[in-house]
């Protein structure tokens, strides 16, 4: 198994500090390097009592980020301020795109080949951002660059094993477009094990997908967003990422990238993964009429947090 590096950028937070131990716990990893701008130290210190592979080390601090990035294989980005309710993901958008382009411009310079996780929200705008800072730094490589919407897939799969009564572990649901609220769109037409569920119900079944991070927030009444089915989802794409690079084949997930797909330059679908990142973007499928509808509904929202992120990268 190949030596692996993977950097979480805001490794101490809520998402940060469990994806710290998924990722702690995956064999394929050979160091872990855990950054933030405070409490590092500690998180490194007990994950890495675990008896795994991974080497662990804890940087923190502005002066320590060359040193977390250099020789990453794989950066995980879930530094930024979480949602509290009557926040939308736009909200953020202020602090995080600032945090988002700073952590982007050093792993421009300092790991320019690693492949990107962006978990950081806005989602939608982040990845545009990111895009943008690279490609001034002249080492953009537009199959490096991911959006992780593995939530929005994990949730997909827990709602629809719940309606459709199959076991939870079969489900596959493709979900496309982008990771918030309408922009998500998750295609139960395509869902495996198929059900025959009624309209309503799919329609239900896709309103809760949309909203699930808003379920979360709402019940944490205060106190965040999600951060344990994130870092899972988070664990998971990363996974798949290093499965990719490892020359493991059909390694495929939907992740937010830059794509032809449709009109839109950034889109959510599935790829495949391979040794350079995207190997392929695969084409969306067969369509209902409700996705159909959905689609155009979802594009003129996508379309301007995309220009949204753009125009912030560039002031
Ligand atoms: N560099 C590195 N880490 C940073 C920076 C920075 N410039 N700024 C903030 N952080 C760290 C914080 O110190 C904190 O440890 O990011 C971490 C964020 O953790 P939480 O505040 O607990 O937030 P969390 O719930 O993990 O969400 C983080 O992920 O899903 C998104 O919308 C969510 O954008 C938010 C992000």
């Amino acid at each position: 198994v190949p030596e692996r590096k993977v950097a979480i950028l805001g490794a101490a937070g809520g998402i940060g500090q469990p994806l710290a131990l998924l990722m702690k716990l995956n064999p394929l990893v050979s160091s872990l390097s855990l950054f933030d701008i405070a409490n590092t130290p500690g998180v490194a210190a007990d994950v890495g009592h675990i008896n795994t592979r991974s080497e662990v080390v804890g940087y923190m601090g502005d002066d320590e980020l060359a040193k977390a990035l250099a020789g990453a294989d794989l950066v995980i980005i879930p530094a930024g301020v979480p949602r509290k309710p009557g926040m939308t993901r736009d909200d953020l958008f202020n602090i995080n795109a600032g945090i988002v382009k700073n952590l982007c411009s050093a792993i421009a310079k300092y790991c320019p080949h690693a492949l990107v996780n962006m978990i950081s929200n806005p989602v939608n705008s982040t990845v545009p951002i990111a895009a943008e800072i690279f490609k001034k730094a002249g080492m953009y490589d537009e199959k490096k660059l991911f959006g992780v919407t593995t939530l929005d897939v994990v949730r997909a799969k827990t709602f629809y094993a719940g309606k459709a009564n199959v076991p939870v572990a079969e489900v596959n649901v493709p979900v496309i477009g982008g990771h918030a609220g309408v922009t998500i769109l998750p295609l139960f037409s395509q869902a495996t094990p198929q059900a025959n569920l009624s309209n309503d119900v799919l329609t239900a079944l896709t309103k809760r997908t949309q909203d699930g991070g808003t379920e979360v927030v709402e019940a944490k009444a205060g106190k965040g967003s999600a951060t344990l089915s994130m870092a899972y989802a988070g664990a998971l794409f990363a996974d798949a990422c290093l499965k990719g690079l490892n020359g493991v084949p059909d390694v495929v997930e939907c992740s937010y990238v830059q794509s032809t797909i449709t009109e839109l330059p950034f889109f959510a679908s599935k790829v495949r993964l391979g040794k350079n990142g995207v190997e392929e973007v695969l084409d969306l499928g067969p369509l209902s009429d409700f996705e159909k509808q959905g689609l155009e509904a979802l594009k003129p929202e996508l379309k301007s947090s995309i220009e949204k992120g753009v125009k912030f990268a560039n002031q």
